[in-house]
C-alpha cells in the first residue's frame, strides 16, 4: 500500500520545513559522530537513468549539508539505494544487494539503509522488503525525494522502519542542496514524468504524469551552473519534445533550447529524451543552426516493424521514424544518431526482428542500446501473448547486436583522422598517463595528459580507431 501524502504545504512552507529538517539532522549527526569517533560516511548507489543520477546528486547534496562524509563504498554508515524498476533484472539486481548489505548490517548494526527510486512506486515491493528485508531502515518514493531531509530525520527518531511512498507527484520543489558528480558538467531536469503510456513501459506509472518546470527556473539553475564552472547541461526529461505542453504561456522545447545557448559559460548544450513523435522541424532547424547543441541525438525507435509499433502504442510507423531521420540527417549530414530497441515484445516474430535489423542498417545509427523485454505488472502489454520462445528471441537479440555492432564499428570509422574539441572528463581508468575525453557526438577519445586538464577543453588528432573509441593526440 501506498502511503498518503498528508497536509498540501505552499513552496515556502515546504522549503521552511526542511531547512528546520537539515538543522535538526546536523544535530544527529554530530551525535553520532561522537559515538563512532569520526564522521559519519554515506554512500548512494544509483541504479536506473540520468533522471536517477541527478535525484543522487540531490540525496548527495543533502547528506553533505547535514554533515555526512560522502563515499563510494558501501560498507558506509548510511548506504541509499536509488533504484530503477524499468526491466526486471534492475529490481532483482537490488534484491541481491540488499541481502549483502543485510549481512554487513549484521556486523555493524549501526548501520543504517535507505531505498529510495522507481522500484518503490512499483506495486508489491514494499510488501515484499517489509516481509524479507526487514533490517531496511527507511523507503520513499519519487514524488517525495524533496522531503529528503524529514524523512531522514524520521529515520533516526522511529524505531520502526519508516516508509513513505506517494501515489502521485504533487508540485515542483526547487532550492534543494546538490552535490554534483562532475564540476564541469551537469544534468538539469527540465520536466518530470510520462504521459506517453508505451504499453511495454513502467515509468508513467512509477513517475507519475508529465510536469515540466517552469523555464525561468531551468535559466536561472543554468545560469547559475555556469557561473559555477560548469560547460556542459544535459537537458533531462522522458520525453523533452513535449516540454511546456499544457502549460499557458511556457516556451516550447525548441524556445528553450533557444534561451540556453544564450547563456555566457554553456559551451555544449545535450539532451535526452527525445520521443520521435513529438520532434518537430522547428527543433531540427535549432540543432541545426545551433552553435552549441552537441550533434549528437538519442533517438529511440524500439522497433523496426510497424505492426509490432502499434502495439508499442508508440505513435509512429517505421515509414515514419525514417522520414524523420531522412530530415534530420539531411539538415545535419554529421549528426550522430544513437537509439533503444526492444526484441522480444509480445506479439513479436523473426520477420518483426529481420524488420528492426533492416532498419538499424537503414539508419545505419552510432550505437543502440539493445534490452530483451521484460513484462512489468500493470503494464499493457504484461498481458499480452507472446509468440517467440525465449531461445528463439534470444538468437533474434544475437542477430540484432551483432548488426548493431558492424553499424557502429563502421561509423566510427568516419572520424579517422580528424581534429576534433574534446571536453577532458577524467583519467583514463587503464592508463594512468593517459585522460579520457568526450566529442560533442560522444565519441570517447583517450590520449596523453595529466589531472589537472579534467574540465578543459582540448584539440586532439582522432589517430587510432579502436573500434568504439580513439587514441588521439593532442594539437
Ligand atoms: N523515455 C525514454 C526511455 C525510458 S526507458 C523513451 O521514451 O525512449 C529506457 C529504455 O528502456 C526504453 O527506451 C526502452 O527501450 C527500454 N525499456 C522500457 N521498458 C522496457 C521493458 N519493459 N522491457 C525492456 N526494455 C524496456
Ligand atoms: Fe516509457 Fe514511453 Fe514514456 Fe519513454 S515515452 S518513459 S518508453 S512510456
Ligand atoms: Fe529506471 Fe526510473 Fe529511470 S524506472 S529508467 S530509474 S525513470
Amino acid at each position: 500500500m501506498l502511503s498518503e501524502q498528508g497536509a498540501e504545504r505552499s513552496r515556502e512552507e515546504e522549503l521552511a520545513a526542511q531547512e528546520a529538517a537539515l538543522k535538526a539532522l546536523r544535530e544527529k549527526i554530530l551525535e553520532w559522530k561522537d559515538t563512532l569517533g569520526c564522521t559519519p560516511s554515506a554512500c548512494v548507489t544509483t541504479f536506473g537513468c540520468q533522471m536517477n543520477a541527478r535525484d543522487s546528486e540531490k540525496l548527495c547534496g543533502v547528506l553533505k549539508e547535514a554533515g555526512f562524509e560522502i563515499c563510494e563504498d558501501e560498507a558506509a554508515d548510511l548506504v541509499i539505494y536509488n533504484t530503477c524498476t524499468v526491466r526486471d533484472n534492475a529490481n532483482q539486481r537490488v534484491y541481491g544487494r540488499l541481502g549483502h548489505l543485510g549481512a554487513m548490517k549484521k556486523q555493524h548494526p549501526g548501520k543504517r539503509i535507505a531505498l529510495c527510486g522507481c522500484m518503490m512506486q512499483e506495486e508489491g515491493v514494499i510488501k515484499r522488503i517489509r516481509e524479507s528485508y526487514r533490517f531496511v531502515d527507511l523507503i520513499f518514493g519519487t514524488h517525495n525525494l524533496y522531503r529528503f531531509p524529514e524523512l531522514l530525520l524520521r529515520m533516526f527518531d522511529e524505531k520502526e522502519m519508516v516508509v513513505d511512498v506517494w501515489p502521485e507527484g504533487r508540485a515542483i520543489v526547487e532550492k534543494l542542496p546538490v552535490s554534483r558528480k562532475y564540476a564541469f558538467k551537469s544534468g538539469v531536469n527540465i520536466m518530470f514524468g510520462c504521459n506517453n503510456f508505451c504499453t511495454y513501459c513502467i515509468v508513467p506509472y512509477v513517475r507519475g504524469r508529465e510536469r515540466s518546470r517552469a523555464s525561468a527556473e531551468i535559466l536561472k539553475e543554468i545560469e547559475e551552473l555556469a557561473a559555477s564552472g560548469v560547460s556542459e547541461v544535459m537537458l533531462l526529461g522522458q520525453n523533452v519534445n513535449s516540454y511546456g505542453r499544457g502549460c499557458e504561456g511556457e516556451l516550447c522545447f525548441s524556445q528553450l533550447l533557444k534561451e540556453v545557448e544564450k547563456i555566457d559559460g554553456i559551451r555544449r548544450i545535450r539532451f535526452m529524451t527525445s520521443h520521435p513523435k513529438d520532434l518537430s522541424d522547428e527543433l531540427i532547424e535549432v540543432m541545426a543552426s545551433s552553435e552549441k547543441i552537441c550533434d549528437h541525438l538519442h533517438l529511440p525507435v524500439q522497433s523496426g516493424s510497424s505492426r509490432i509499433l502499434k502495439l508499442m502504442n508508440r505513435c509512429y510507423s517505421r515509414e515514419q521514424y525514417l522520414e524523420l531521420v531522412g530530415r534530420l540527417k539531411a539538415a545535419m549530414p554529421d549528426l550522430s544518431l544513437t537509439t533503444d530497441i526492444i526484441v522480444g515484445f509480445p506479439g513479436e516474430t523473426e520477420e518483426d526482428i529481420e524488420e528492426t535489423i533492416s532498419l538499424v542498417e537503414e539508419v545505419k545509427y552510432d550505437n543502440a542500446f539493445t534490452f530483451i523485454y521484460s513484462p512489468r505488472s500493470g503494464t499493457p502489454a504484461a498481458k499480452m501473448p507472446r509468440v517467440m520462445s525465449e531461445e528463439e528471441t534470444q538468437k533474434g537479440f544475437d542477430r540484432l547486436l551483432k548488426t548493431v555492432q558492424d553499424c557502429a564499428r563502421e561509423r566510427v570509422q568516419r572520424f579517422e583522422g580528424r581534429i576534433s574539441e574534446a571536453l577532458v572528463e577524467g583519467m583514463n581508468e587503464h592508463d594512468a598517463s593517459m585522460v579520457t575525453g568526450r566529442l560533442a557526438n560522444n565519441l570517447l577519445v583517450h590520449f596523453k595528459g595529466d589531472a589537472s586538464m579534467i574540465g578543459s577543453y582540448r584539440r586532439v588528432r582522432l589517430a587510432e580507431n579502436k573500434g568504439f573509441y580513439y587514441i588521439g593526440e593532442e594539437v
